[in-house]
């Protein structure tokens, strides 16, 4: 028996801190890339859970992996051995930096564990980050995070952090001797899908190794297959010291792991930094299983394929501005504003569930395992809304 809406309203509003602005449905089941409510009707999922089940929802591999191991071993702490975890991190560091892995329970969690070993690689230090970005909510991530609405009630932040325009000359310019980090999505997310250019990554490269400063990408939400490449970065060819990942990588259970080159692997000691949770074995099976299906090269020449077919058809349709993005990570930007209510039409009207990410823009994340008729589909439902 599921619970009706009317009574999940009534113990939110009784029960649970608002902190989130919730739509008025509640899913009971998911499959691919489709959602179930507990009427029984279906939508299509475009958001994924913000980037989070790129696998679909319910992927058989994913399945399977979380209860063989649960049945298993669930939880045993970081003061022993276990396999997935440590299967996991090579996976993870030879797929990228060549490195060292740290788990962590999530994007924020996984910044954090970034920032702190950089500026314990420096010695302290300050931390440059670019306008329009966002890095999470714990204390340092959100002191990278540079918007007011998010940073001004919970004053004061964590000093030494500030942030400059996404341009290659702002960047190099605010780089010195005394920066222990810059920290970039190589793709912007949650400000509406800005892909960062070469020429910025190469600059914050190149004044990182100059001034002995740690170059960090956070991955969180461009990362594991989402652009059409394993990682985002390795379309612009511009290597990080430090890389975090997290939401997809779990397949919709929480983890998030820093990824260390070998120059930064082996500044944390024992003590230094940890989590009580991080690197679980259900988690770890589970992005190992996540691993296994986003690595297929195939998988992603359909995600560049698909995001294109995506990307062009929406440009076409009418009161659209601009669409940018890469992969199967898009945004577009309406030319009459109106983002928030043409998504809350979308589900409720068209169920098709998107998000809007500002007053003017809607994102697409669907899952990377998404068909050609699904994209069409989503497709004709948001002209639809449009026309
Ligand atoms: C780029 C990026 N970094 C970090 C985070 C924070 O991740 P989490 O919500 O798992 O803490 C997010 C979440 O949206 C993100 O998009």
């Amino acid at each position: 028996m599921s619970a009706s809406l009317e009574e999940l309203q009534a113990l939110e509003r009784d029960h649970v801190v608002p902190a989130y602005a919730r739509m008025p449905v509640a899913f009971v089941r998911g499959e691919g890339t489709r959602l179930w409510d507990a009427g029984g009707t279906e939508y299509l999922d475009f958001q994924t859970g913000l980037a989070v089940t790129s696998l679909g929802h319910s992927h058989p591999a994913v399945v399977a992996a979380i209860q063989k191991q649960a049945a298993r071993l669930v939880h045993v702490g970081n003061l022993f051995y276990s396999e997935p975890g440590m299967r996991l991190a090579r996976r993870l560091s030879e797929s990228s930096l060549g490195g060292k892995v740290h788990f962590a329970n999530s994007g924020t969690e996984a910044n954090e564990a970034a920032l702190k070993l950089a500026r314990k690689a420096k010695q302290g230090g300050n931390v440059v980050s670019v306008h329009r970005a966002f890095h999470g909510r714990t204390y340092g991530s959100l002191s990278a995070t540079p918007q007011e609405a998010k940073q001004a009630p919970f004053a004061p932040l964590v000093p030494g952090f500030f942030a400059v325009a996404p341009t290659a000359e702002a960047v190099a310019g605010a780089v010195d001797d005394n920066t222990a980090a810059v920290i970039l999505e190589p793709v912007q997310g949650e400000s509406g899908v800005w892909v960062l250019d070469d020429e910025l990554l190469r600059a914050a490269r190149a004044a990182c190794d100059e001034h002995g400063a740690t170059l960090i990408y956070d991955e969180v939400q461009c990362g594991l297959g989402r652009t059409g490449t394993l990682w985002a970065y390795e379309d612009a060819g511009v290597v990080p010291d430090l890389m975090t990942s997290a939401k997809a990588l779990g397949g919709g259970l929480p983890i998030g792991a820093l990824i260390c080159g070998p120059r930064l692997a082996d500044v944390f000691e024992p003590g230094d930094h940890g989590s009580t949770f991080a690197g679980g074995p259900v988690t770890c099976a589970a992005a190992n299983a996540v691993l296994d299906v986003v690595t297929d090269p195939a998988l992603l020449a359909r995600v560049r394929e698909l995001g294109a077919r995506l990307a062009d058809a929406l440009s076409l349709l009418p009161g659209v501005a601009e669409v940018r993005g890469r992969g199967l990570m898009l945004a577009c930007d309406l030319q009459d504003g109106g983002a928030p209510e043409l998504v809350r039409r979308a589900l409720l009207e068209q169920r098709l569930v998107l998000n809007a990410t500002g007053p003017a823009t809607v994102r697409f994340l669907p899952p990377l395992t998404v068909s050609e008729s699904e994209v069409d589909d989503a497709l004709s439902r948001f002209a639809s809304l449009l026309s």
